[in-house]
């Protein structure tokens, strides 16, 4: 081997170390600060009314803490507390209109750098996470499908009252959960969370034919 030979070699040698965390980097605490500090170099222009979505409410702080496998006291409180922030509809009634509901569920609108002002309701972007009909072609694998979900759990009315706490504040269910908190976070209206809930647990529902 020549010496620049060496010199290559050793230099890919170290740029595949350095490239492989140990295991001791990758389980170490996330560093906050850095994460914040990141967070504020990379959106120097942001307007101010998204400024709150830069911070972390105590739940997100602790999923990041954990990389979203809280302890069990850790995942207990935060279960506790999201599930004591869910807001139930005033008429007591948890199902709407489920074709209303299909249109939200199809739509990925709000939110979007391009989506202000807003010109439209918010969508609820399911089908970016789930399979809702046979019908469709074309929908994402992060969450479970969702096809039959009413039917199979015999359109009960427990399991309602549990769809529609999953839409409104998916971490009451599952802590650190991937699905967004659509009814907590004001992304969807309560009139829009119970025509999700007819669409996921109606009989009429394409969802459960
Ligand atoms: C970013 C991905 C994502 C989006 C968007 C999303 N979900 Fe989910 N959803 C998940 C994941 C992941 C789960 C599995 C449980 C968990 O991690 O919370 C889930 C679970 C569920 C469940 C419970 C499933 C079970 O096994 O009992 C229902 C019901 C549900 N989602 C409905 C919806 C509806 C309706 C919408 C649209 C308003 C939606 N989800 C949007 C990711 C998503």
């Amino acid at each position: 081997m020549t010496r620049a030979m060496k010199i290559l070699a050793l230099a890919a040698a170290a740029f595949v170390l350095a490239g492989t965390p140990s295991l001791a980097q990758q389980n170490a605490a996330a560093d906050a600060s850095k994460a914040d500090a990141a967070i504020a170099a990379a959106f120097p222009t942001a307007p101010a009314e998204w400024r709150p979505r830069f911070d972390q409410d105590e739940t997100m702080k602790q999923c990041s803490l954990h990389r979203n496998l809280p302890p069990k006291n850790i995942a207990d409180e935060i279960q506790k507390r999201e599930k004591a922030r869910i807001e139930y509809p005033a008429d007591g009634k948890l199902m709407g209109d489920w074709k209303a509901g299909e249109r939200v569920a199809q739509s990925g609108y709000g939110l979007r750098f391009s989506d202000y002002p807003p010109r439209q309701a918010n969508g609820g972007n399911c089908y970016a996470c789930h399979q809702l009909t046979k019908a469709e072609v074309s929908y994402g694998t992060i969450g479970p499908s969702l096809l039959n979900y009413g039917k199979v759990r015999n359109f009960s009315e427990a399991d309602t009252k549990a769809v529609y706490e999953k839409i409104y504040n998916a971490q009451a269910a599952y802590p650190c959960s991937n699905m967004p908190r659509l009814g907590l976070n004001k992304v969807l209206t309560i009139e829009q969370i119970k025509d999700l809930v007819a669409l996921v647990m109606s009989r009429e529902s394409p969802v459960n034919q």
